[in-house]
């Protein structure tokens, strides 16, 4: 094992110009209902549409924000359209992790270049506010970047064709500001193509690592790698499954999301308690921890400033690096799949991913593997 300070010596350099995450696109068999779950249960708020009534034929997509996080969901209006076929193989997920540059062409041409597989290529779309540009190529399983150029001269609610909607009373936010990471589950001896893939297309490089000795459990096993771009705003953990006693959480979920696909998106909150409270009282399921994990943790990190009966009441796990610690908790399946869930993150320093909770963690799932008989 590695360490991440050993790591942080192989720095990256990013090929274009990455200004951030700009959005996540979800394919959804039916967005109009899950935007109501995020607005309700995860406080975002809709603030943009796009759909028959602005112009759009075979599909809508409804734009829902908080702070900087901005989420799409997309149904198909036909079944020739191609989000028909994702959401048929592989439920609900995330199809597109758009990364906000200032070049799209360029960063196409880039990416392409190197290896990366084009599906749209460079193309302005316009509208009465302004233009943006947009490309996109493909990552693991049917994952896709989408590369966003605005105009500065944009002036429209989110992308040309979406238009404003009224104002949402019914979002609360609870306090998530922006993505941390985005996890990507990949099949078995897959991890280290996808990591080189980042490394050559994209430039990332390799931010951490672990083995199945860290990440193991009496039944199931996984590795993961850590890309990151240059300044780190962007982090993608590679998950590949481990041969284990039982079936991998990685290989549950490969084969309810018939491929690699998106696990987990990560979101950062300045107050995870009260986050996490208002998400319990909104209905959002949480993994739970075992009652036993409260009573080694003051020993295992140290002295935190939160009150560990608080974080025992709401089942918040910690864990601490070299460079402060970090609290954190993962939702259940967002569906009815065993497949994409969230984590709620606030760093207090620490830039780890939480390899001190691994262990508690996973046996937190392979209980829920095996209630679903999956295990
Ligand atoms: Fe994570």
């Amino acid at each position: 094992m590695e360490t991440a300070e050993q790591l942080r010596e192989e720095t990256a350099h990013d090929l274009f110009t990455i200004l951030g995450t700009h959005h996540v696109e979800f394919f959804v068999g039916n967005a109009k209902q899950a935007a109501y779950f995020y607005r309700r249960a995860f406080g975002f708020e809709l603030f943009a549409y796009c759909g028959p009534e602005t112009g759009v034929r075979d599909y809508v997509t409804y734009a829902l924000r908080q702070n900087k996080i901005v989420f799409l969901l997309t149904t198909p209006l036909v079944s020739s359209h191609p989000a028909s076929d994702c959401v048929l193989k592989h439920g609900d997920g995330v199809r597109d992790i758009a990364l906000h540059v200032a070049d799209a062409a360029q960063a196409y041409q880039i990416t392409t270049s190197r290896g990366a597989r084009g599906v749209a290529e460079p193309h302005t779309i316009e509208d009465e506010n302004g233009k943006v540009t947009l490309a996109t190529v493909a990552t693991y399983g049917d994952t896709v970047h989408t590369f966003v150029q605005r105009d500065e001269s944009f002036s429209g609610a989110f992308l040309p064709h979406f238009r404003a909607t009224a104002k949402d009373d019914m979002a609360a936010p609870v306090g998530l500001k922006y993505v941390d990471h985005i996890v990507g589950n990949v099949g078995w001896d897959e991890m280290d193509k996808t990591v080189e893939f980042y490394n050559q297309v994209f430039g990332f490089s390799r931010f951490v690592s672990f083995d199945d000795k860290d990440i193991s459990t009496q039944y199931s096993a996984l590795r993961s790698t850590v890309v990151a771009n240059e300044n780190k705003w962007i982090k993608f953990p590679i998950n590949e499954p481990a041969e284990g006693l039982r079936k991998s959480q990685i290989e549950e979920y490969i084969t309810f999301n018939n491929g690699p696909g998106v696990q987990h998106v990560a979101m950062e909150t300045g107050d995870i308690i009260q986050t996490i409270r208002q998400m319990r009282a909104n209905g959002v399921e949480f993994l739970s921890t075992p009652a036993a994990y409260y009573e080694e943790l003051k020993e295992r990190v140290g002295a935190i400033q939160e009150d560990i009966d608080v974080l025992k009441e709401l089942d918040i796990l910690v864990d601490r690096d070299d460079k402060g610690y970090m609290l954190q908790l993962f939702t259940k399946p967002v569906q009815d799949r065993p497949t994409l869930f969230f984590e709620i993150i606030q760093r207090r320093g620490g830039e780890s991913f939480g390899k001190g909770n691994f262990k508690a963690l996973f046996e937190s799932i392979e209980r829920e593997q095996e209630r679903r008989g999956n295990l």
